[in-house]
């Protein structure tokens, strides 16, 4: 027997909440995603054509290819009742619901959805999305026991029809029938020009959506348009890991939920020097304390993408925002280091606890409301001690990258080949190691940079007078340019250096064609390459 379902909804309410924000594929399989946790399903499948987009040109009109992506989990499910109560009511909210509440049934969680619209988010990729569910108590048809099964389809282009009357979608024809096991299952069809990434992109993407690790939870993706057999087919998506850089993670510890308290009593600070430094997991905001649980460090290596790029904030486990540096304005010191290593993971499940300061996209805080300005004055010191705190390491990492990089020992070697220039190679390491302390995190992948400041430490080897000045200017926090400045001017070594370095090599040139002007079997060739090399 198939039920008929209404869905009461106007054309504004998608609009807004599908058509506009959701534009990515990856968000809106994380909006799936988040309701078959709060289903207390135990597994998530997401099946999807990767690293494709899912539409293409045909006769220079952008036509959907004949694809789907399912999102099917081992959840609760919904039987046609509920899911008419619960799924075709826009706006919602389940937390406030007596039937479904704040925490799931079986395994407890804090449940992610808040505003009943995150089932609108498929319409901001496609225009079809099928759901078939198998949900709510055991019951029996003809001696035979299971779950019954809503199965309806939603078309966005009725759904967007400009009528007064309910929206009745399309009913399945599974629809009414039982299944022995409840379970839902999302398909989109119809697509828009959207990229689903690669099975290790969507991956990272939905591993930076989810900030919980826990038992009875796993989300499996499966590349359709790769054979089963293919190793590429099948991943589980793992925990979003970064390296970071010793000695710079600043933590904070406190229990979950992370819900405002009476006082800050339970919630530390923990620094990798043992000091706290009027550092604190929280603040207050009028008598109460707002506590932020997690860490911020600095990344061992600059952001390969934006997925990376700071520091990102959850409430109940769900992805909020992302942050580099809690909106200080430009121009402090270690801006650069802090934009391009800056890294961490907060969570603050106050966020939505009385008042909503998440945007519906999940793309940032509102970060104007009172909460989210003291969260945002508390963040900016964090960024602005883990500054300090990066100073240090951040410029060894680059030294060590430069020293690499530019090949410095074997390039010292040659230069210096001699027994006796024992002193000259460890001069030139030096200078070399100074010069790369000084460098930016992205100078020292600069091939041309990087070879001007090898040429630079094997021209000023030979000045090991300058020992000291050196490692003064490398205690400072100064440029490259301005530490060879500085030895210059002190020194009014510029002209010398480089004079004698260009005669150092004519002479080479000079004894070079002596040799080969003296051998018998030279060949015109060589002569002439030797001639263009030294023109003069
Ligand atoms: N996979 C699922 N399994 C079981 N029930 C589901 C599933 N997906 C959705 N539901 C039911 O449909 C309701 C509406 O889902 P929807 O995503 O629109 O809102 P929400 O998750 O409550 O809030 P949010 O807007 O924050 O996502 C859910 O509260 C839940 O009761
Ligand atoms: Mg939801």
């Amino acid at each position: 027997m198939k039920q008929s379902y209404k869905m009461r909804i106007n054309r504004m309410t998608v609009d807004k909440l599908g058509v506009k924000l959701y534009d990515r594929a990856y968000a809106v399989i994380a909006e799936l995603i988040s309701n078959s946790y709060d289903a207390d399903a135990e597994i998530v499948t997401v099946r999807a054509p990767m690293g494709q987009y899912l539409a293409s040109k045909v006769g220079g009109k952008l036509q959907s290819k004949a694809v789907s992506i399912e999102v099917e989990d081992n959840g609760v499910g919904m039987c046609p009742e509920e899911l008419q109560a619960f799924y075709l009511v826009v706006g919602s909210e389940r937390r406030r619901d007596p039937r479904r509440g704040d925490l799931s049934k079986k395994h407890g969680r804090k449940v992610m959805g808040r505003k009943g619209v995150g089932k609108l988010a498929p319409f901001g990729v496609c225009r079809v999305v099928e759901i078939i569910s198998a949900g709510g108590g055991k019951t029996s048809d003809n001696e035979q026991e299971g779950y019954r099964v809503a199965h309806v389809i939603l078309n966005k282009e009725y759904i967007l029809e400009d009528s007064e009357e309910d929206y009745e979608p399309e009913v399945g024809n599974l629809d009414g029938t039982l299944s022995e096991e409840t379970y839902t299952k999302v398909i989109l069809r119809d697509f828009d020009y959207r990229y689903v990434g690669t099975i290790d992109e969507l991956g990272r993407q939905l591993s930076q959506r989810f900030g919980l690790s826990s038992e009875n939870w796993r989300i499996v993706l499966e590349d359709t348009s790769k054979a089963v057999s293919h190793p590429e087919h099948r991943k589980d998506v793992g925990n979003f890991d970064v390296s970071i850089m010793p000695g710079t993670k600043i933590e904070f510890k406190g229990q979950h939920p992370t819900i405002s308290q009476s006082s800050s009593s339970g919630y530390v600070v923990e620094k990798p020097d043992g000091t706290t430094n009027g550092l604190t997991s929280g603040f207050e905001v009028e008598n109460k304390f707002y506590p932020v649980v997690g860490w911020i460090a600095y990344a061992k290596e600059a952001y390969k993408d934006e997925l990376m790029a700071g520091v990102r904030i959850y409430c109940r486990g769900k992805f909020a925002a992302q942050t580099t540096v809690f909106n200080r304005a430009s121009g402090f010191t270690g801006e650069f280091g802090i934009r391009s290593y800056i890294i961490g993971m907060l969570h603050a499940d106050w966020l939505d606890e009385e008042e909503d300061l998440i945007q519906t996209d999940r793309r940032d805080i509102l970060w104007s409301h009172e909460l989210g300005a003291a969260f945002q004055k508390w963040g900016q010191k964090i960024v602005e001690h883990i500054g300090k705190l990066a100073r240090n390491p951040m410029r060894q990492t680059t030294m060590d990258i430069f020293l690499k990089e530019g090949n410095v020992e074997e390039r010292v070697k040659q230069e210096f080949p001699g027994k006796d220039q024992k002193d000259l190679r460890d001069g030139a390491i030096e200078v070399a190691k100074m010069l790369g302390k000084s460098m930016r995190g992205d100078e020292v992948y600069d091939q041309q940079m990087c070879e001007d400041m090898v040429q630079l430490s094997l021209m000023l080897a030979p000045l090991r007078t300058l020992d000291e000045k050196l490692r003064e200017a490398g205690d400072e926090n100064a440029t490259p340019l301005s530490v060879v400045n500085d030895i210059l001017r002190t020194a009014k070594l510029a002209e010398t250096a480089t004079f004698g370095r260009a005669v150092q090599k004519r002479i080479q040139i000079i004894r070079r064609l002596e040799r080969l002007k003296d051998s018998k079997d030279t060949p015109e060739s060589e002569l002439q390459k030797l001639i263009e090399e030294a023109p003069w």
